[in-house]
């Protein structure tokens, strides 16, 4: 079933009674350092609203309904009465069930009072372990390209930003340690490490993750900030798969065998990274509860004690009934689920399933997907359209500020019912990332494939079309006759 979107109307309203809070970003917006505030998730929320039947390969929520097991116990948890606050700091069969599941994926007993705080979704558990790290003027370093909300997080909890390029080498994004190492400073106090990645797809290899260990084992005034929200959707293993270290080889071992399927290695069970990480997550992804919101953060209970004293002035509690069925669901996960091992095992299968067929439809569609081993995005360089864009959506774009893969997205949306993300919002200089409006370098896209098979069908379908007149604009500019027409050219 197709999700509904209850709040379509209420995107289109305007407010009428404009007040002094209309003229001015106020704190936040200063601290954001940003003029209207608006986010890309805001901009193409609209086009969306905008479009009649979009194809929408836009944000990363899943557009079907959780599995039958997931739904009831949600519905139980309601009936057997967990409906009013429940502890601050977590649920106490949450916390349990949680505990128990990483005290083996870390190789140690997690306390499930001390070392765990439940938090609203993933979102608040890495915004409170910054506020719960950062003084002012702290730098927090961000792999570029990075999930948009660490950026204004790090601002917000009062830290500065400080981006290391994973460099675009044959399609691949590597991580260039030695780059990593050299910004770190006497006021670099985290890394956020993002594995499987937003928006690339690439999950770290064990090798690379040992080595941001090694940089971290060097420099102990830094931690790590693990967001681990995809860690169930990693479809290939990481190309470079061998570690010698004791923590990387109990991973590798667990999933003895040529035929086991690729699985997570977490930052925090490498040897030494328990005290000096933070391992965030949430439930959205795994289960498409992305509106459950229920978030957790694990780690030494010195951090996590500061993340409990900090809650009770948030608010009560994530919310309880959700809390409690999600306890369950975990534990019904692990069972037999429509003919694999058990749910995790389907997952990757279904989402290996829908990436091959957004794979080849991009590669028909001219773009050049880049390389990517988990999560549900995948980044394409298109700059193959952008000679099919007409002029007004560059002139467009370069009016509000924003770069010609905003442009580039504008004209998929309005002319071909197709929406995508910009890949600039991932970068934070986009302007010199993405290429200026009439450049050869990359225009790179984010597509999600969390959609249904039907979406993902008419997105390929559009992506063709738009093969075929890549490749007819192409002929015809090399001819040195050529009559193509100028209309559309940057
Ligand atoms: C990398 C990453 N981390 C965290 C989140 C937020 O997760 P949650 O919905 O649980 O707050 C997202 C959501 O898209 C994400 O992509």
């Amino acid at each position: 079933r197709a999700r509904r979107q209850p709040y379509r109307g209420l995107l289109q309203r305007c407010h009428k009674d404009c007040s002094s809070f209309c003229t001015d970003v106020g704190p936040v917006g200063r601290r954001l350092g940003e003029k209207k505030g608006e986010t890309v998730w805001m901009e193409m929320g609209r086009l969306v609203q905008s479009l009649p039947d979009p194809v929408n390969l836009g944000q990363g929520y899943p557009d079907w309904e959780p599995p039958e097991f997931v739904r009831r116990s949600a519905s139980e948890a309601i009936a057997l009465g967990y409906n009013q606050y429940t502890r601050t700091q977590g649920h106490p069969e949450l916390v349990e069930t949680l505990a128990k599941r990483y005290s083996t994926h870390l190789h140690r007993e997690v306390d499930p009072l001390n070392e765990i705080a439940v938090t609203v979704g993933c979102s608040q558990a890495l915004y409170l372990s910054l506020t719960a790290l950062l003084e002012p003027g702290d730098e927090v370093i961000l792999l570029e390209p990075f999930f948009d909300l660490y950026l204004g997080q790090v601002k917000l909890a009062g830290g500065t930003p400080v981006t290391v390029p994973l460099n675009l080498k044959q399609g691949k994004w590597e991580l260039d340690v030695a780059k990593l190492e050299s910004s770190i400073t006497d006021r670099t106090k985290a890394i956020i490490l993002n594995t499987p990645h937003n928006p690339t797809g690439k999950v770290f290899s064990p090798e690379e993750m040992e080595s941001i260990a090694d940089v971290v084992r060097r420099h102990p005034q830094v931690s790590v900030i693990s967001d681990e929200v995809y860690k169930y959707i990693i479809i290939d293993t990481p190309s470079q798969d061998k570690c010698s270290t004791a923590g990387c080889e109990l991973e590798l071992r667990e999933e003895a065998g040529p035929s086991s399927p690729p699985r997570h290695t977490h930052f925090a069970s490498l040897p030494g990274m328990w005290n000096r990480t933070v391992t965030c997550s949430s439930a959205g992804k795994t289960f498409s509860i992305t509106g459950w919101q229920v978030g957790w953060m694990v780690g030494p209970s010195d951090f996590i004690a500061r993340v409990h004293a900090l809650l009770p002035h948030v608010q009560f509690c994530a919310p309880s009934p959700m809390q409690h069925a999600l306890s369950r669901v975990l534990e019904e996960a692990d069972q037999p689920f429509d003919g694999y091992l058990n749910y995790y095992a389907w997952l990757r299968a279904m989402y290996d399933r829908k990436r091959q067929k957004l794979l080849s439809g991009l590669k028909a569609g001219g773009l050049e997907p880049t390389k990517g081993e988990g999560g549900f995005f995948i980044m394409a360089d298109a700059r193959r359209l952008i000679p099919l864009v007409p002029s007004r959506y560059f002139q467009q774009a370069a009016a509000n500020g924003r770069s010609r893969d905003f442009a580039l997205c504008r004209w998929l949306g309005e002319e071909h019912n197709l929406v995508v993300i910009p890949g600039s919002p991932f970068f934070q200089n986009s302007e010199s990332k993405m290429g200026k409006m009439k450049d050869e370098s990359p225009c790179l896209l984010r597509m999600a494939f969390c959609k249904r098979d039907e979406i993902l069908e008419r997105a390929c379908e559009r992506f063709k079309i738009l093969g075929h007149q890549v490749e007819r604009y192409e002929a015809q500019a090399a001819v040195p006759t050529s009559t193509a027409s100028t209309e559309t050219h940057v």
